[in-house]
């Protein structure tokens, strides 16, 4: 099944995820959901908050990007699946910056500070003990996803005048397509 994901400003995005006590198959159902739904939308890695659930699991894939004989540039999707459930960074080090997009912040890349280097304990869908060390644009998403589970945006990362243009954007862009879908009912009921 594909989920809705939220976008900026749905106020859910905000909320502090809470941790799971077990993995249960309902649980698992909703980390394969939450997979079919980054592929479809595109994305590399998926909180369960952005999908309107308060739970601390996320879901990430880093393709593999490897040439083919023409040299052109092939990703591979599934190699490096990752659900992880309650993810706690226990270690981190070093800086990055990386250009960051979001699936809830539609249209918006920006460069992002990070730990360039982390640790992470978390576990696996079937409730085990999982320890990642973690390097490269998987240490990035990590943190991204982390964050979104502690209801941070990585446009909140952002500097203050920058963040506020972003957000006056997004928010002017909601507005105006909530307007449209108002004015297209609004067309139907006279029909
Ligand atoms: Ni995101």
């Amino acid at each position: 099944m594909l989920l809705n994901i939220l976008k900026y400003p749905d106020p859910f995005l905000k909320t502090k995820a809470k941790t799971v006590d077990v993995v249960t198959d309902e649980l698992r159902e909703l980390l394969d959901n939450m997979l079919k739904t980054m592929y479809v939308e595109g994305g590399i890695g998926l909180a369960a908050t952005q999908v309107g659930v308060a739970k601390r699991v996320v879901v990430l894939d880093i393709p593999i990007t490897t040439e083919d004989e023409y040299g052109d540039e092939q990703s591979e999707q599934g190699k490096n699946v990752l659900k992880l459930v309650n993810p706690v960074i226990t270690d981190e080090s070093g800086e990055t910056t990386y250009e960051e997009g979001c699936l809830s912040v539609p249209g918006v890349r920006a460069d992002v500070k990070r730990s360039a280097e982390l640790r992470l304990q978390a576990m696996d869908e079937d409730g085990k003990d999982v320890e990642i060390h973690a390097t490269g644009l998987l240490a990035i998403a990590i943190q991204h996803e982390v964050d979104h589970l502690n209801g941070v945006l990585f446009i909140d990362r952002l500097g203050l005048v920058k963040r506020d243009l972003i957000k006056r954007r997004l928010k002017k862009a909601a507005a105006a397509k909530a307007e449209d879908i108002a004015d297209a009912k609004a067309e139907k009921a006279v029909l």
